[in-house]
């Protein structure tokens, strides 16, 4: 329910609504987009970056938060654990019981090899049950997984790994497939094609979707067949340290209780990191759309061992995060919002960006639009625009938000807001880590042998901005491949002895490059306790 102070802006953008659905707003030219992301983009902001002095990324800048966590304690010593003594013994060990963790299970699985799923919540607690809008996946007649690249490297400023972005949208239609055989119950027309939808950035209707809640509709598949197969799933059960053997190559991991922090150790000959985002290191103090559990875990397990990072410094903003009621500040407004039809308007009532421009072209347009020309909305917790989501059902017909984004009706319904009759307030909200460990297209670090990583930890996919709907793909294509190399790889791989010689030589360069912290790491849950004098 919008209170009194709400109402002229309200009443303005109501006003405003006929002449602004008819009303066709300009693309912007790529210098138009470079100087907006220069100057209002968070990734462009020079001192909320530091640069890392030892590893192997050193030299080169990441967010602060992240910067604290790669640089520094582990959580234990190398004589905490006996690692000749393994508590578990597997082929495979997966680090993550998300989307691409549970699609790698399963792909090893069917590979014959012995796996293991650790996770430090629960299955299904992963920013993949919280996706909304959709997949995408080049399978109409007038679409190409050529077309689908184009859109995503263009949309990733041409910074994409061409390999892996090649096997992102080549492996699409299959990963479709799949799902569908495995019983995701996609939207369909009446004679049983996909409905798709566009996307930010997307040059034709690809966008697969179950209603609002796709990743929900995924996860809950995904889980399924994990169980129905019996692969084992350890939760509540974090790895806080990557075990390597003698070789160097990577051969399990320590593994800590949650509940009672009893200290396990995890032998496999091989490991894939699917350990998802990072959007509860609330980088720059945004708020953010992920799970309660995305805290760059997975970075910091690789780094540590000697694991590459690619683009760690570059983040996503999804443009519309809820900015009132602050119940919901931070949660995820689809952006299957816009392609159904919604613009987002000022506190006057103007159109001031084309819909679906790029995430963080759209995300540095808000901000500019509210914190430089003085057009938001006062939240009473900040600033936020009108997302005007009447317009769905004035150009869709009547029931069109009931039937396409039930979940976002309900959202706002528990508050009092009908969204089919009333817009709602949006604000940039952290929401994916483009960066992340570097891999082959095989799933495999680049420098450390039988590290395999996939879903959100990896870099590189989507070069420093991601489309929407290229997500759930990527966990879904990388992490079926990481489990099927990883099966593969774990068939030769023979296991030395195995060692936690690195967390002494990690500790020797924080010493030697003078690093001043308490912090350990990996973080594992975000710390929401409030300081003394917070109210
Ligand atoms: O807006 C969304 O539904 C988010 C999708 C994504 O991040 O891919």
């Amino acid at each position: 329910m919008y209170s009194e102070k709400f109402q002229s802006s309200i009443a303005a953008v109501a006003a405003a609504r006929e002449k602004n659905i008819a009303l066709e707003p300009e693309r912007m030219t790529a210098q138009q987009k470079e100087d907006l992301l220069a100057q209002y983009h968070p990734d462009y902001k020079q001192d909320e970056f530091a640069v890392l002095k030892i590893g192997p990324n050193k030299g080169q800048k990441v967010p602060i938060e992240l910067a604290a966590m790669l640089q520094a304690h582990s959580r234990i010593k190398a004589g905490d654990v006996d690692l000749t003594n393994p508590d578990y013994e597997t082929d495979v060990l997966i680090i993550g019981g998300g989307g691409a963790g549970s699609s790698a299970a399963i792909e090893a699985d069917e590979a014959g090899a012995k796996v293991m799923i650790v996770t430090k919540l629960r299955i299904g607690d992963a920013n993949t049950m919280m996706a909304e809008g959709g997949i995408q996946a080049a399978d109409k007649p007038n679409d190409s997984p050529a077309i689908h690249f184009v859109d995503a490297f263009g949309g990733g400023h041409f910074a994409a790994k061409r390999e892996l972005l090649s096997k992102l949208v080549c492996d699409a239609p299959d990963a479709i497939l799949w799902l569908s055989k495995l019983g995701v119950e996609f939207d369909k027309e009446q004679d049983g094609t996909m409905v798709t939808t566009h996307g930010g950035g997307t040059s034709r209707k690809r966008m697969h979707a179950a209603k609002d809640y796709s990743g929900a509709e995924i996860m809950r598949t995904l889980r399924d067949e994990v169980l129905n197969r019996q692969i084992p799933v350890v939760d509540f059960t974090a790895a806080i340290e990557l075990i390597l053997d003698e070789n160097g190559h990577a051969a399990g991991a320590v593994l800590m209780n949650m509940e009672t922090k009893e200290l396990l150790v995890a032998k496999a000959k091989t490991v894939i990191i699917a350990t998802g985002g990072a959007g509860r290191m609330h980088y720059q103090g945004f708020p953010t759309s992920n799970h309660y559990g995305a805290t760059a875990d997975g970075l910091v397990l690789g780094y540590r061992v000697g694991a590459k990072l690619l683009y760690p410094e570059t983040l996503q903003y999804h443009p519309t995060g809820a900015a009132y009621p602050e119940q919901i500040f931070g949660a995820l407004v689809t952006e299957k919002v816009r392609s159904l039809g919604a613009k987002l308007v000022n506190v006057h009532g103007e159109v001031f960006m084309h819909p679906l421009e790029t995430r963080d072209v759209a995300a540095a347009s808000i901000i500019r639009e509210c914190d430089d020309r003085g057009n938001g909305v006062d939240t009473g917790n900040g600033l936020g625009l009108w997302l005007d989501t009447p317009m769905i059902e004035a150009i869709g017909g009547e029931g069109t938000i009931e039937k396409r984004i039930p979940a976002m009706m309900r959202m706002f319904g528990k508050y009092g807001i009908d969204i089919r009759k009333e817009p709602i307030l949006v604000y940039p909200t952290l929401h994916y880590q483009n960066g992340g460990l570097d891999i082959t297209p095989d799933g495999m670090t680049t420098n450390v042998t039988n590290l395999f990583v996939a879903g959100e930890a990896v870099g590189g996919i989507h070069g420093k901005n991601r489309l929407m709907g290229n997500s759930l793909l990527d966990i879904i294509v990388f992490g079926r491949g990481a489990g099927q190399s990883a099966a593969k790889a774990a068939q030769t791989a023979k296991v030395g002895k195995l060692t936690l010689d690195h967390i002494e030589k990690f500790e020797q360069e924080i010493a030697s490059a003078n690093i001043d912290t308490n912090e350990v790491s990996p973080k594992l849950l975000p710390n929401y306790t409030r300081r003394k004098n917070e109210n």
